[in-house]
This record gives C-alpha cells, structure tokens and sequence, in this order.
C-alpha cells in the first residue's frame, strides 16, 4: 500500500495524550494548525505517534527542504558533533563558518562580493537586516508590507504585518518603520489591473509617503518577501521590483529581500528575488538552509557590511553543527537537481490545481512558484469573499486523511513539500486535497 497509512484517525490517543501535556506547561502563545504530533520522518514522509504515516506537504513548514534525515545531512552533523559541538564565534575561529560564506558567495545573487553574518533563526536574520541597514546608511526608517511576516523578536515583528494578534500588546514597537501595500494583484489595494496599473503600488510610495511624511533621506531599507508566505502565498507580477528598485536606487534605500521561507532552492532558483531579474542589496535566510538545525544568514553587498567590532554578534549564530548541515544541504540540492525538481514539480501542482478551478466553486485563485504553491478559497468567486472557515476545514480534513498541509493569509492553503517530493506523492496528495475540498464545498 502506499503513501498516506492512517491507521487511526488522527488524532489517536497517544497524540491526544502529549497535546494534553502541553497544554498544562507549554507557553500557549504558539497558535498550532492542528494536533500532529511527530514521532519520526523519514523523505517526504512522517510518522505520528500512533503510526500514522502522512505525506508532508510543509516540510515542517519549509524548512527540512531535503527531506527528513537525508542520509548526508544526518551523517554531517554527526561527523561534526564528534569533533566538536561549540566554540563562540563571537570571539574565535572554525571553519565551517568561513565555508558556508564561501559556498553562499556564489549563489547570492549579485555581481559582486559579499559578506555574511549567522543568527540562529529567521528573525534574527531580519534583526541583523535591521541593524546592519541602520549602522551602515545612518538612516532610522524601514519600508515593510502589510501582510508581511518577518519573525516574532521586536524588531521583525515591527516589520511584520500579517495577523493583529502577532503585535497586540506588545507596543511601543520599535520606531521608524512604514508599511506599505504589498503587490497582491487578485485583491489588488487599488482595484486596478497589472499591468495596465503602471505599478501603482510603486509610484503611491513616492506621491504620498515620500511627498507627503516619510522623508525618502531618512529610509535606510525596504524589507520585502519575495513571494509573500504567511500573508497568503503572494506573488508579485514579474516587473514589480525592477520598479521598486528604480525608486530604491533614486534615494539611495537598500532593499533586502527576505528570502526565510523563498529561499535556498524552494522556488527552483536559488532565491525567489532571481525570478524578478532584480539584485538586492541584502538577502536574510534561515528555515530551509540547514536542513531543521538553527540557523539565520544575513548576507550582503561587502561594502555595507562596514559596522565595527562589537556592533552585532550571536553566541550561538552559525553552531559548526548547523553549519554543517548547510554545507550538506547546499551539495544536494546541486548534485541531486532539486532545482530542476522544484521547478518542475511545482509547475505540475499548479497546472493541476490550475485545472480543477472549473470543477471547484471555492478555487478562487492558484498562485505561486516552484515549491511555493498557494491556492486561495473563496465563498464566492465574484465578491471574493474569503472562505477562511472553509479552508480550515479542507486544512483539517487533509490532516485526518493523512496529508499535512497548512493555510496562510486568511483563506489560501499551502503547498511547500521537500524539494525531493516524488509525482507520486503530489498526485495522492492532491487527490485527497481535492477529495476534501469537494466534501466541503457540499457543505457550504
Ligand atoms: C518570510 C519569513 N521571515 C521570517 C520568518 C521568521 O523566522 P523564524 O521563525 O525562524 O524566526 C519566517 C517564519 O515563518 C518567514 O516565513
């Protein structure tokens, strides 16, 4: 038989009883998809703790992007935990740090050199974008977009944009930071279409912020997704941030892309922002580089990375294990193609997807590239009206026929499996994501 088993219905009792657990002494701030409750993985395939066997559709949300415990990377950590597990970069040597920079060097977009610095996380990642941005051009604000999601530290979540509950409470955030409309062309902020719009989305930036109460001299960054993940999957129309790069470049403002969720092979290229023909000044990453070990990079054009001696650094940022890991991660996605899978693959979903927005009265929209699939429920495909408790249902019944996939923005469901997914995998995985979508549109 093959791939998914469900053995009991999800959640079965011993999943039931460890969800009972964390409740009493777990933080409840974390807000979970559903009750899955991981025991092993194993490819694209995990395994609960009642031996229920699900195809993952996350990849622990984009970030084992090789797949669970691939034989390389498991067997580098390994090789490196036995030689050594820390030693502080922040005031000595490895190697495995300088190594990664100089197999990063090469895939960061750019024609030119540039330097890294490691957190331990995405967030981190965009903190190091924060302050390098600042040191470097002596400018306090940042541009970010509404339905943006940075992290969860003060200064990503200043940035981030994309639920009330992520900032309630927690005010004064850190000053200085803008947001403005993301370029999300099926609900487009203007009513207008691309690309007779003329890029509205960019020249409103100039005509009322710049013109108006955000001194363009006083912008150091742009933070920018490239494709917008938790806001719904969101993909920009091809010439957007050649746009927004002309206006960055009229009033010396980086643009950095955050690349947390896009990157590292997941859109078939190496970063999404290559798809925009457009090079960013800085690129964050984290989730899919190292294979599920901790670790953010921040890179950037060599000559912004001019800050002294003692302005940032990380204990932990760039662990020789987690460095390891991406050394490992960066060698199979070229020497097994996933590249070339992702792309691929990824087109397949979207042309099937594609294809059963005739059959389906909820399909409002299907978007994205390579691995990043979003396919957007609506009650209706005229108003648009979100079907936000529609697709919890869909997200719901997949997790109990054993597909776990997960919603984002407010009524788009998710496709980011490993790169080294199989069409196999994906046909049975779409065949149950339409088999639930059709048992809720019955319903609706
Ligand atoms: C685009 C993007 N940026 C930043 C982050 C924050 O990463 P982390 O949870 O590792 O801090 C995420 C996490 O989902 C993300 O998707």
């Amino acid at each position: 038989m093959g791939y998914p088993k469900i053995v009991v219905t999800p959640p079965g009792p011993k999943a039931k009883a460890i969800v009972d657990r964390d409740h009493s002494i777990i933080s409840p701030s974390f807000g979970r998809a559903y009750p899955l409750v991981i025991k092993s993985g194993d490819g694209c395939i995990i395994t609960d703790v009642d031996g229920n066997e699900f195809i993952d559709m996350n990849a622990g949300l984009a970030v084992v992007s090789v797949g669970h415990r691939h034989p390389r990377v498991t067997e580098s950590i390994k090789e490196q935990a036995d030689r050594f597990i820390h030693y502080s970069y922040t005031d000595f040597y490895y190697e495995n740090y300088v190594d990664l920079g100089e197999m990063l060097h090469d895939l960061v977009p750019g024609d030119f050199k540039k330097k890294f610095f490691y957190g331990n996380s995405g967030a981190e990642a965009v903190e190091a974008a924060i302050k390098l941005s600042r040191w470097h051009s002596k400018r306090p604000g940042i541009l970010a977009y509404i339905g943006s999601f940075h992290g969860r530290t003060m200064g990503a979540v200043s940035l981030t944009a994309s639920k009330p509950a992520q900032r309630r409470y927690f005010s004064p955030l850190v000053p200085g930071v803008e947001h403005i409309f993301y370029p999300y062309c099926y609900r487009c902020p203007f009513n207008l279409e691309c690309p007779s719009c003329g890029y509205r989305c960019v020249s409103y930036i100039d005509d009322y912020l710049f013109h108006k109460y955000v001194p363009p001299e006083e912008v150091a960054m742009v933070m920018a997704e490239p494709i917008q993940g938790e806001g719904g999957y969101v993909v920009p129309p091809r010439g957007y941030f050649k746009e927004l790069k002309k206006l960055c470049d009229e009033h010396g403002i980086l643009l950095a892309s955050d690349e947390i969720q896009s990157g590292v092979g997941r859109t078939g290229k190496w970063f999404a922002i290559e798809h925009f023909d457009v090079v960013p000044d800085i690129v964050c990453m984290a989730k899919g580089i190292a294979a599920g070990l901790p670790l953010g990079v921040t890179a950037s054009r060599a000559d912004l990375m001019d800050w002294d001696p003692g302005s940032h650094a990380s204990t932990f940022g760039g662990n020789p294990v987690a460095t390891a890991a991406a050394k490992a991660v960066i060698q199979i996605i070229k020497e097994e193609g996933l590249l070339e899978n992702s792309e691929s693959q990824g087109s397949y979903i979207k042309k099937r997807l594609t294809e059963m927005k005739d059959d389906h009265k909820m399909i409002g929209d299907v978007r994205g590239i390579g691995l990043m699939v979003g396919v957007e429920l609506v009650k209706d495909k005229y108003t648009k009206e979100p079907a936000k408790q529609e697709t919890n249902d869909v997200m719901m019944s997949c997790f109990r026929k054993g597909v776990a996939i997960v919603n984002c923005g407010v009524s788009t469901i998710r496709m980011m499996p490993p790169l080294t997914i199989t069409r196999e995998l994906i046909d049975r995985s779409l065949e149950i994501f339409e088999e639930s979508l059709s048992e809720v549109e019955a319903r609706a």
